[in-house]
């Protein structure tokens, strides 16, 4: 069966949490990439652990909690001005390059897309803004009106009753594996944009697809 919605995760897959390494590299030369990573990381695990406890705070907090934790690791004396600069960068997060290109035609084509993210309601209309794709989807998510973050069946089920369809007629998309992974536990179509090569998680499930950049996504929607 053809799907008719294409959802897809926000961070990393959509816009590029690692677009403000450049400006790490400016306030702490030699240490961006490694603080990028880091924060990245630690902001994953807080919304897991914030989950697996009942202990939800939304992304904007978990996400300047991790940068604040990231750079103390790292011994970087980070003020609060520029712990401000780099979380307000993640508003304007650059889009990968060959983004836009793939959402037109698969808008054009008639498939109805959204964005189904961890990220606030606020935090993912700054960055849709900045990257030129309000026109582009039907359907913003937040697991914010839920409190509960990914992989919580609760937040892939925002979902299904948004478009208003079962999940495996619909195709989640993620380049983060695990996140793949926890829209296949729960019946979606997935596609898993493995943009750095990663090895598979060991998860006792496997996406559905795989591809090295969105662009390897409309061959998968049409098989
Ligand atoms: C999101 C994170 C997982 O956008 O990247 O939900």
């Amino acid at each position: 069966m053809r799907v008719k919605a294409v959802l897809f995760d926000a961070y990393g897959t959509l816009f590029d949490v690692h677009s403000v390494v450049a400006l790490a590299e400016s306030l702490f030369p030699g240490q961006g990439a490694a603080l990028s990573q880091a924060w990245r990381t630690r902001q994953l695990e807080y919304t897991w652990l914030r989950t697996l406890s009942n202990r939800y705070r939304d992304f904007w907090q978990v996400t300047g909690d991790a940068l604040t934790w990231s750079a103390q690791a790292q011994h970087l004396p980070l003020t609060a001005a520029q712990h401000a600069q780099l979380l307000d960068a993640y508003l304007r997060l650059q889009p990968f390059s060959e983004n836009l290109e793939v959402l037109r035609s698969l808008q054009a084509s008639g498939m109805v897309l959204g964005i189904l993210s961890n990220g606030t309601a606020s935090m993912l209309d700054a960055a849709i803004d900045s990257a030129g794709m309000r026109d582009l989807f039907t359907h913003v998510l937040s697991v914010d009106s839920i409190g509960r973050y990914k992989t919580d069946a609760g937040a892939y089920a925002l979902g299904t009753d948004a478009v208003g369809a079962p999940a495996n007629e619909i195709a989640f998309v993620s380049s983060n594996c695990w996140d793949a992974i926890g829209a296949t536990w729960f019946g979606y179509r997935t596609f898993w944009v493995n943009r750095g090569n990663a090895p598979m998680d060991q998860l006792d499930a496997s996406p559905d697809g795989v591809g090295s950049s969105l662009r390897d996504l409309p061959r998968f929607l049409a098989r």
